[in-house]
């Protein structure tokens, strides 16, 4: 098991340790890892401002960046935030997961989204979280191990593709063991967004913990 940490201010991320988060999502990305830049090449320079925007933007009521490290060395990563619209702010998002193309398979992205849940309910006081995932990786069943379920699919939900074969899906879940209450579960909408009808498009309710 990666030892996990958590940083929740700008203050808490050492140059060596933002070199290592950049480092950790190029490789990712290049090893073809849909973390966020799912189409490589990328270089570091496109990823450490986005990177830099995040640690600008920690707050521990808002967003935190939970690291697992393998000794002292960063093995991947995710971000965790509070939505910003001030209706919603029982409701969290969980994004830009990864775990080092060296070190997968021990249990580590497993272990970062189990912290994630626990951070955003027990510490955020969160009650529902979001993450969007690009299909056709298999992360689907990846999150479904985890107890998320498949809250809705749609086509152009995510930047496509070149050539337009991958859609996004979105999975969701209450933190109290309730129903996913935001969507109208029929199969046409979630969360008043139109669903694209394709064919083997699904909504599906989660209540993962
Ligand atoms: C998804 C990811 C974070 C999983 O990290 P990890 O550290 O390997 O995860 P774990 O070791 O906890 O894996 C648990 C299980 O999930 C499986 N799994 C992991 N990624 C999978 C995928 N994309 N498709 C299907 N199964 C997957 C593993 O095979 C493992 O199964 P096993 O225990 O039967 O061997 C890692 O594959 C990754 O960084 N991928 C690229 C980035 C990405 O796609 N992130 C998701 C953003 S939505």
């Amino acid at each position: 098991m990666p030892d996990l940490i958590q940083l929740s201010d700008r203050s808490d991320v050492t140059p060596g340790l933002r070199r290592d988060l950049v480092d950790c999502w190029v490789q990712v990305t290049r090893g073809g890892g849909a973390a966020g830049f799912p189409f490589p090449p990328v270089a570091e320079n496109d990823l450490a401002p986005v990177l830099d925007a995040l640690i600008a933007r920690l707050r521990p009521d808002r967003e935190r960046l939970l690291v697992a490290l393998h000794g002292t060395v960063p093995v991947g990563w995710a971000h965790l935030s509070r939505d910003p619209n001030p209706l919603i702010p029982h409701w969290g998002a969980v994004n830009h997961l990864q775990t080092l193309p060296t070190h997968r398979k021990r249990g580590v992205g497993t272990a970062l989204m189990n912290h994630a849940r626990d951070v955003a309910r027990d510490e955020m006081g969160l009650r529902r979280l979001h993450l969007s995932a690009r299909s056709g990786m298999g992360l689907e069943t990846f999150y479904e191990r985890l107890g998320w379920r498949e809250a809705g699919r749609w086509a152009k939900a995510l930047p496509p593709a070149p050539d337009g074969t991958l859609d996004g899906t979105v999975h969701g879940g209450t933190l109290d063991g309730g129903t996913l209450d935001g969507g109208t579960l029929d199969g046409r909408t979630l969360d008043g967004r139109t669903l694209d009808g394709a064919p083997g498009e699904v909504l599906m309710v989660l209540t993962p913990l």
